[in-house]
């Protein structure tokens, strides 16, 4: 290839949004809302390896940003939940606790099927930490 000729192929490779085919990373985004009190959603991008647990994204995304926290504890039946986000704790007196949904690409909100050890986020899709 002539110079002119790489330097464009280089610039399209820039361009190109990731996908799954070029590193096998699934970029999702997490979006924090609290339902009860209306405050502005707060939203974030992170990504976790093909096939890997939200959970995983979870932490990578704590680990790259000083604007998320998350704390979780471990059930013996349904493994790790969601005890705080953003200093926000769950509370059983109050019956308050993080809701995990999930708004597909193609607009549809549903509750996950699993807890965020288990539970597998698609590509770009919005998981939904809801108070
Ligand atoms: C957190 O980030 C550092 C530096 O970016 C990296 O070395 C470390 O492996 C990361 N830890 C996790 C749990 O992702
Ligand atoms: C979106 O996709 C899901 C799963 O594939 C499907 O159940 C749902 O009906 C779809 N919603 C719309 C609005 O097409």
């Amino acid at each position: 290839m002539t110079p002119p000729a790489l330097l464009s192929a280089a610039l399209l490779l820039l361009l190109l949004p990731a996908t799954l085919t070029d590193d096998g990373l699934v970029p999702f985004e997490v979006v924090v809302q609290n339902r009860l009190l209306g405050t502005t959603p707060q939203a974030y991008i992170t990504h976790v390896k093909f096939g890997g647990i939200l959970l995983g994204g979870l932490k990578r995304l704590m680990n790259s940003t000083n604007t998320f926290r998350f704390t979780y504890t471990e059930d013996p039946d349904y493994g790790p939940y969601l005890e705080s986000v953003n200093g926000l704790a769950r509370n059983d007196d109050d019956r308050t606790y993080w809701e995990l949904l999930v708004k597909m690409t193609n607009g549809t909100i549903v509750r996950t099927n699993a807890g965020i050890g288990c539970y597998i986020p698609s590509e770009n899709e919005q998981v939904i930490l809801n108070f």
